[in-house]
């Protein structure tokens, strides 16, 4: 059987050289960066120079960009950070009602302490207006966030606008660019942008580490306690092997992004053709003219997303959903929820997500056993016949 990988947005396999850089510094870099010793100053100028790549590769000062153990924690900083600093200023915060559950459920859990938020809703397309976040400020902002790219549809919000808003109402805006990473370019000196977002295992580094950018003169509490590392915002000994690890990574994404971002554009293209020729009433969910390039997000009439992605993960195909399955029960999507989608068009809905390796042979080994796959699980909404 073939095994091919489609849920790169869940996670990416490893670059051989980032891989390798993780086990050099594992090896070779066992100090604490914190350590004044020969072994420390060593581990501190790995980190530091993981620092300049990273920075390098989101446009900013190495000193405006901390480490965390990942997008999760990035966001949680970011949100309960800011909230914390400018409590005396507001506690109304606007978000969209499509974050990832790093932003929302850090939003929820403010909102049980006391804050408004507000989630601004997306149309049918998964896009934002900008004119309603606009209208949403009040003199209690205190903090705008909204994602770069949708995990599940891969919809690109208009980042520069929200920035401009946020820039014109002195509002620090925090971007999660978490998805967007690999395939987008992140210079954001120029977009507004306070605070951003980044994982490494989207970018084909470790898993549990990531980044948060804070621009100079954004206030910000720290959320983890301790020592003084990450001048005095992040507490905890520094993940060096990961980091570096992450720095090498940026550095390679940076270089390949143009030419991967094509290639994986031309695929993404073919599979989302192939599977709508072969799926009557099959249909893909998310703007077609502003998406990430590796990602399609297609509603199967009349099928469970639960029996789909079992069938084809006993062929070998690994893809995946934005509703959570909890034994036996769908829990459906709020993404593809705030989009108006029913609950029957979500409840079909699986997510391919392509990477640096998919070759075109995967996509039409998956098209190949496709059909048969369709007769069986989408009554009436099944392969397209002559
Ligand atoms: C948009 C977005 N934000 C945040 C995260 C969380 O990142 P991490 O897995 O590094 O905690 C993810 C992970 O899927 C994501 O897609």
């Amino acid at each position: 059987m073939r095994f091919v990988y489609l849920d790169h947005n869940a996670t990416t396999p490893l670059h051989p050289q980032v891989l390798e850089a993780f086990i050099a510094c594992s090896r070779d870099r066992f100090g604490n960066p914190s350590s004044s010793h020969w072994a420390g100053r060593e581990a501190r100028c790995a980190l530091e120079t993981a620092r300049e790549q990273v920075a390098r590769f989101c446009g900013c000062d190495p000193s405006e960009l901390l480490f965390t153990s990942g997008g999760t924690e990035a966001d949680n900083l970011a949100i309960k950070g800011v909230a914390s600093a400018s409590r005396r200023r507001g506690r109304h915060i606007i978000t969209t009602a499509v974050e990832h559950p790093a932003v929302s459920a850090s939003c929820l859990s403010l909102e049980q302490e006391g804050y408004r938020i507000t989630r601004l809703t997306v149309d049918r397309l998964g896009r934002l207006e900008p004119a309603e976040l606009e209208a949403a400020i009040t003199p209690e902002t205190i903090l705008i966030s909204a994602m770069w790219a949708n995990n599940e549809t891969g919809v690109i919000f208009p980042v520069a606008a929200i920035g401009a808003i946020a820039d014109r109402n002195r509002i620090p805006f925090h971007c999660d660019a978490v998805q967007a990473a690999r395939w987008l370019p992140l210079e954001c000196r120029d977009l507004g942008v306070g605070l951003l977002s980044l994982s490494g295992h989207k970018l084909r580094a470790p898993r549990g580490v990531g980044a948060l950018m804070v621009r100079k003169g954004v206030r910000l509490h720290p959320i983890l306690h301790g020592g003084s590392q990450e001048r005095n915002r992040r507490a905890g000994t520094e993940n060096l092997p990961a980091i570096v690890a992450f720095g090498v990574a940026c550095e390679l994404a940076d270089a390949s992004r143009e030419e991967a971002a094509g290639r994986v554009r031309l695929l993404r293209d073919r599979l989302e053709a192939g599977i709508l020729a072969r799926s009557s009433g099959a249909t893909v969910n998310g703007d077609p003219a502003a998406r990430l390039p590796s990602t399609t997000n297609i509603s199967f009439p009349g099928a469970r997303v639960d029996s789909l992605l079992a069938a084809l993960d006993l062929q070998g195909i690994a893809a995946s959903s934005g509703a959570a399955c909890s034994s036996g029960t769908l829990r459906h999507s709020p993404v593809l929820a705030a989009m108006g989608l029913s609950p029957e068009t979500a409840g079909g809905a699986v997510r391919f997500s392509l990477g640096d390796e998919t070759t075109g042979v995967e996509i039409d080994y998956l098209l190949e056993i496709l059909p048969a796959i369709l007769e069986r699980l989408c009554p009436g909404g099944g392969p397209r016949r002559g």
